[in-house]
């Protein structure tokens, strides 16, 4: 390691060094995480590693958090890993592979089951043990709703009132798949329905239930994922959201959705890695949902 960086780990709570960090994510990825100042803050179980130089600038960084499962009906205490990068003059000089190795001993040091995380360079990962898994999306004609059902109306993450509901629906949520499904995550919910424009939040008001999803055309139609109390049968949502619309296609399990959708693979430009997970016992395919991407 080159004698000028200094090593820092845990140091969200010091705004110049989060700031730091949002602006290597925007060099490296293009993407600005500073917007989760605006969302409720980052993830407070965050255990970011960094190497910064002399004039503070973050250099190097692999982050760990909390990510707790439902694997098959089971709650798993599992690691998720992200913000990894280091700037291009400082690479291949072993400052990720020093980072990677502390983030995982934390891990194992607090006790951690299992470990989770979405690369497009999979190799990195797997001298540590983790293992590519194949992901499925569902899709088919959606049934349609007994009953007349209310419009669901549309949320804006910039309304505060708005933003509110969300955060009260993801803090109350009932997971979303009993197969495989964050149990409860916030901040990057926020973040991904934040980055991606496309993203409808429809709230449907009787279900206090809060719906991601992306109309497809003028008949189909996406659901990325949904925070509720009780999810709410598909047929229901998807005639709150319009009742043209004719097919669906959900990216996670539909366990819960009272809907048997056909399961193709989901190719994304990232692959989901996991270790100390046997997921062979699974009987259903599954993907892990775009709103708890990270
Ligand atoms: C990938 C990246 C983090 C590597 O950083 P680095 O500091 O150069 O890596 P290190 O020198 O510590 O090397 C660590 C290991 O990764 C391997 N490695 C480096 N770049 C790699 C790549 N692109 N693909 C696969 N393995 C790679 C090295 O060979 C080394 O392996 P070893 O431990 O068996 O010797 C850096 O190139 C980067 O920031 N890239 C762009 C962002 C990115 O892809 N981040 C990872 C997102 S999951």
């Amino acid at each position: 390691m080159p004698e000028t960086l200094t090593l820092r780990e845990g140091y969200f709570g010091d705004p110049a060094a989060f700031q730091a960090l949002a602006d290597l994510l925007q060099d490296i990825f293009g993407i600005d995480i500073s917007h989760q100042m605006n969302l409720g803050g980052p993830d407070p179980t965050s255990m970011p590693f960094g190497y910064f130089d002399p004039s503070g600038r973050c250099v190097a960084n692999f982050s760990a958090f909390s990510i707790p499962l439902v694997v098959n009906g089971r709650v798993v205490r599992a690691a998720g890993y992200q913000s990894g990068a280091v700037r291009p003059d400082y690479r291949g000089q072993g400052l990720y592979r020093a980072l990677m190795k502390r983030a995982f001993d934390w891990s194992e040091r607090e006790g951690f089951e299992a470990g989770i995380l979405l690369t497009d360079k999979p190799g990195l990962y797997e001298t540590y043990g983790f293992r590519t898994v194949p992901q499925f999306k569902f899709h088919g004609a959606v049934p349609h709703a007994d009953l007349a059902v209310p419009r669901a109306r549309d949320l804006d993450l910039k309304q505060e009132a708005d933003l509110h509901i969300v955060q009260i629906a993801l803090g109350g949520r009932q997971p979303v798949s009993e197969i495989f499904s964050v149990v409860r995550q916030k901040e990057m919910f926020l973040l991904n329905a934040h980055f991606d424009q496309d993203i409808r939040l429809s709230l449907l008001e009787e279900d206090d239930a809060v719906i991601a999803w992306k109309p497809q055309g003028d008949t189909s139609l996406q659901i990325l994922d949904i925070a509720a109390r009780q999810i709410p049968p598909l047929g229901h949502i998807v005639a709150s959201l319009g009742a043209h619309f004719e097919r669906a296609e959900v990216f996670f399990p539909v366990d819960r959705l009272g809907w048997d959708g056909v399961a193709t693979p989901h190719q994304g430009d990232c692959v989901l890695m996991v270790k100390g997970l046997d997921l062979t016992s699974l009987a259903q395919p599954f993907m892990l949902s775009p709103l708890a991407d990270f």
